[in-house]
């Protein structure tokens, strides 16, 4: 991963640690897509594992899943957002179930306090690198056997996105691009890129066998729009049923604002 595209997501998310948890209070929308995560991490993720977290942001899940029973080892490659798990950390009585590190995805062999049970990764962090091999290439000497990956990623089709050509033909096409596209984060910009489950299998390879895949928010708005829910909350109670409903069906499990892939690290 170039330095560069490193050092400018580092800065856009430093930047954005401080007002990150506001943005995603009183947003029923988001705190249900969260509620989702949590659920399919679950499902197959022993109570007491120990998780390490990809792309912690602020500790939101972290604490979350600690309250759950886990334990959570959070990484993030921007200092501000380490900062911010670091008040919490210190704020909270999490009787020594959260540790933290300041460590790219890319430079996982820098990881601390592994093997891992479990390994998470939350809201799209994934997206920020062009290729997952760069990340897949050190689990094997993190994880356990037998161990849970839940990577919620963000596809290419986004239904939502979508519907906005062609009065917003940028934004409907976005993910579409080849090569990616700009992201806008606090005035810093940087490379996002986008993937299906597919891409994803491939750079797990065969030691990783799919568990579940479920597509999240194909009918409810995506996780940036704060809006929608407060405005039309019956409407949103509806197609957030019916998201629930289609979520698993093949070909739709692939789609929306993320999909939720989880699988299980069985090395031959
Ligand atoms: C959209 S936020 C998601 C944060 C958190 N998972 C959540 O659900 O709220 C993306 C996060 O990915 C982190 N990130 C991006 N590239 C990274 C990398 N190469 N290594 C580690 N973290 C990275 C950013 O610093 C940021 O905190």
């Amino acid at each position: 991963m170039a330095d560069d595209q490193l050092a400018q997501v580092a800065a856009a998310f430093s930047r954005k640690a401080t007002v990150y948890d506001a943005f995603g209070q009183d947003h029923a929308n988001l705190a249900r897509m969260r509620q989702k995560v949590y659920d399919q991490l679950a499902r197959w993720t022993p109570a007491g594992s120990h998780i390490l977290e990809l792309n912690a942001g602020t500790g939101l899940d972290a604490v979350a899943l600690i309250t759950r029973g886990y334990r959570v080892h959070a990484t993030d490659l921007a200092p501000g957002m380490v900062a911010e798990m670091g008040r919490k950390q210190a704020a909270l009585a999490l009787n020594g179930r959260l540790t933290l590190q300041q460590c790219s995805f890319t430079e996982l062999d820098q990881v601390q306090d592994g093997p891992f049970e479990a390994v998470f990764s939350n809201f799209g962090g994934l997206n920020c690198v062009a290729e997952l091999t760069a990340v897949t290439r050190h689990l094997p000497q993190l994880l356990r056997p037998g161990a849970v990956l839940t990577w919620v990623v963000m596809p290419p089709v986004c239904p939502w996105e979508l519907l906005r050509w062609p009065q917003d033909w940028r934004t409907a096409t976005r993910r579409l691009r080849r090569g990616g596209v700009r992201a806008q984060v606090e005035g810093v910009s940087f490379q996002t890129y986008y993937f299906t489950p597919g891409q994803v299998r491939r750079a797990l390879g065969p030691a990783f066998k799919l568990l579940e895949l479920r597509g999240l928010s194909i009918v409810t708005p995506p996780a940036d729009n704060d809006q929608f829910a407060r405005r039309h909350p019956r409407l949103f109670a509806r197609l957030a049923r019916l998201d629930d409903r289609l979520s698993r069906w093949p070909w739709l499990n692939q789609i929306g604002d993320f999909f939720i892939l989880t699988a299980r690290y069985e090395p031959i």
